[in-house]
């Protein structure tokens, strides 16, 4: 398979939104990544539903949407009429993750479990066959633009061995901090998915920089 590429939207211009989604259709990234921050689970906030459903119009590529917020799970259902197909919810803000789960997984959507940098992977040995995706932080939560925390090589190897192990089919997203130098090493580490944000949208020519992720070999 090759290595799937969800550009995030947060560091995207938000006065010229329309024209960066018409970029993302015309390229060959494979989801949209949209980060949802509520100011209480992370010191930042970012957008809610009226850009998600806005964006959902228009964007031709599957939505990954990423809940950096406290109850995720009063968001269900307002997630799944987005038309959203990922939604992918903190460990560290679900006191039942596994019910969570079943609930996302209720309304057709896929379930992802996002693990904070210092949040070990082996808490999710419990959890790993029932979700569709992992998603480990390679920075701590709530801003583009950080630097990437070496550790997280360490633990895509450490949830690469206990998805073969359990016979999940469990897909591996990294996210912050995935640039140029990192992307290759988390690709080689076992990476399924890369969210990249600042990388591709700051840059002046943001469909090559999302060309150059998806040529990186497994
Ligand atoms: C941070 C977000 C990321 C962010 C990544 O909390 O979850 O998705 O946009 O930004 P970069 O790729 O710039 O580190
Ligand atoms: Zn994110």
């Amino acid at each position: 398979m090759s290595i799937l590429v969800s550009p995030s939207l947060l560091s995207a211009d938000f006065l010229e939104l329309g024209r960066e989604i018409e970029m993302i259709n015309k390229s060959e990234a494979d989801w949209l990544h949209l980060d949802v921050m509520d100011g209480v689970f992370v010191p930042n906030i970012s957008f809610g539903f009226p850009v998600l459903e806005a964006v959902s119009k228009v964007c031709t590529k599957p939505l990954d949407v990423h809940f950096m917020i406290v109850h995720p799970e009063h968001y269900i259902q307002q997630t799944a009429k987005t038309g959203a197909m990922m939604m992918s919810v903190h460990y560290e803000t679900c006191i039942h993750l596994h019910r969570v789960i079943q609930e996302i997984h209720a309304t057709g959507m896929k379930a992802g479990v996002t693990l904070n940098p210092s949040t070990p992977v082996s808490v999710l040995e419990d959890i790993i066959r029932d979700v569709d995706m992992v998603m480990l932080m390679s920075v701590n939560p709530g801003f583009g633009g950080q630097k990437f925390i070496e550790n997280t090589i360490r633990k895509i190897e450490c949830l690469r061995r206990m998805i073969a192990k359990s016979g999940s089919k469990a897909l591996i997203e990294v996210d912050g901090g995935v640039q140029e130098e990192t992307a290759p090493r988390l690709v080689q580490a076992g990476t399924d998915i890369l969210v990249s944000g600042s990388y591709i949208f700051k840059s002046a020519d943001p469909l090559a920089i999302i060309r150059h992720l998806k040529e990186l070999k497994k």
